[in-house]
């Protein structure tokens, strides 16, 4: 039997693939973050290099713009072009409704600006990601202004969230997003309605962006050890 990351790799490296059948010429792309984006970008480029295949793309983070470059695909920004063909984003965990949790790499509010820009947005991610309730284990990420922390603290736990900050790994003290925010992660439990916590998330002074991206995802392909199922929007 192959180990576990055997299969996972693979099926990000699979769904990467057939997400990208879905670039066409000409299209304006917006890149997504993490190590499943990341095989998606690589892809990108091999079809840049070997079907001389015309696109122009918006990073979401600092992690996609070096990959790109390193795959020689073209850049642009929403200057240029405030509205993108396509989306490939990765997820931190996934439902039925295609309603996620996204920020595991910090890159959440420049994807959640992107995704919002994107006629279509199209999610790769293992089935590890596949959840029946957004919440279950896993905390929501959440950009917050370092000025107002303690304030959006104390708020997010008037709400019956646990924060915590989120440490660097090779530098001491907090990590500092690619728009100089702080993160912190916050257990809310298992979520009922998440677009109600969302809309009072966004209500209070000093929170950038949340994790929570409701209503953002047309397509989402999953990898499994058996294959690639293909979830749309209901
Ligand atoms: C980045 O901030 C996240 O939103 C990513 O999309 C997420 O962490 C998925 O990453 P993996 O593909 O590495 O699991």
């Amino acid at each position: 039997m192959k180990p576990k990351q055997d299969w996972k790799e693979q099926a990000k490296r699979a769904v990467a693939k057939e997400a990208v059948k879905n670039v066409k010429n000409g299209f304006i792309l917006g890149l997504g973050s993490g190590s499943t984006a990341a095989y998606v970008i690589k892809e990108i480029g091999k079809r840049i290099q070997t079907e001389n295949l015309k696109v122009y793309a918006i990073p979401t983070s600092y992690q996609a713009m070096l990959l790109a470059v390193e795959n020689r695909i073209p850049l642009t920004t929403l200057y240029e072009y405030p509205e993108i063909d396509l989306t490939i984003d990765g997820a931190d965990q996934i439902d039925k409704n295609l309603n996620m949790i996204k920020g595991g790499g910090a890159a959440l509010t420049r994807e959640k600006i992107v995704a919002s820009a994107s006629k279509k947005v199209l999610i790769v991610a293992d089935e590890t990601k596949l959840t029946d309730k957004l919440g279950k284990n896993c905390p929501v990420p959440i950009e917050v202004l370092p000025f107002a922390l303690p304030h959006v603290i104390k708020k997010i736990e008037k709400l019956g969230g646990k924060p915590v900050l989120r440490q660097a790994k090779n530098k001491v003290g907090p990590i500092i997003t690619d728009n100089g925010n702080s993160i912190i992660d916050v257990d809310f439990g298992i979520m009922e309605i998440p677009e109600k916590l969302e809309s009072l998330l966004k209500s209070i002074p000093g929170i950038v962006e949340t994790g929570l991206f409701i209503n953002m995802a047309d397509t989402a392909l999953i990898g499994g050890e058996k294959g690639i199922k293909r979830l749309k929007k209901v």
